[in-house]
């Protein structure tokens, strides 16, 4: 029961970047479990998967960026959702930049957090990731914010 409520929630869709500073490879997801957690809008949590590409790369460097994805930029959810980084080159004809720490951030997103990772909690499959916000930039307001409800509309996810 709980499980078919959930599934009626929307989110807003984002992309995290991170990178791993000995290498100099560069990575992104598609992430939509990620909130804003304090009034004083300095802290934001995200749940990343256990496992995936991107929680490693956070956990051995702390720096990301949470990219606000628009509804223009649905190519990426196959590109960056639905493999890993690991093996692949998720940059490879990707409008990106990078920020004052060398973390990538994508160019055609409504805008972009930089963030510093402070605390790892466990949460089931996932890890709640708590992050400082230390700055942020609009890119592209006049856009439309992708959300799940959108990408149901397009037949692009299931359920
Ligand atoms: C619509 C959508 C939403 C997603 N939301 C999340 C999320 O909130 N957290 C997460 O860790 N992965 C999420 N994923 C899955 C990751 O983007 C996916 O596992 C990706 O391949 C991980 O890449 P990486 O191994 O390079 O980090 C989502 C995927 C899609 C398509």
């Amino acid at each position: 029961m709980p499980r078919k409520l959930l599934k009626l929630k929307n989110y807003d869709i984002h992309s995290i970047c991170s990178f791993d500073p000995d290498t100099g490879k560069l990575n992104a997801n598609i992430a939509m479990w990620v909130m804003a957690s304090s009034m004083d809008g300095k802290l934001v949590t995200i749940a990343l998967e256990n496992g995936d590409y991107t929680l490693e790369l956070i956990q051995k460097t702390p720096f990301l960026t949470i990219n606000f994805l628009a509804e223009q930029q649905t190519r990426l959810i196959n590109k960056l959702g639905r493999r890993s980084g690991r093996q692949t080159d998720k940059f490879k004809n990707l409008a990106y930049g990078l920020d004052s720490r060398n973390c990538p951030f994508l160019r055609e997103s409504i805008g972009y957090l930089s963030c510093e990772a402070k605390a790892f909690y466990p949460s089931g499959d996932h890890t709640l990731v708590l992050c400082e916000i230390v700055s942020q930039k609009v890119l592209h307001p006049e856009l439309n914010s992708m959300s799940l409800n959108f990408l149901r509309e397009k037949k692009l996810v299931r359920g």
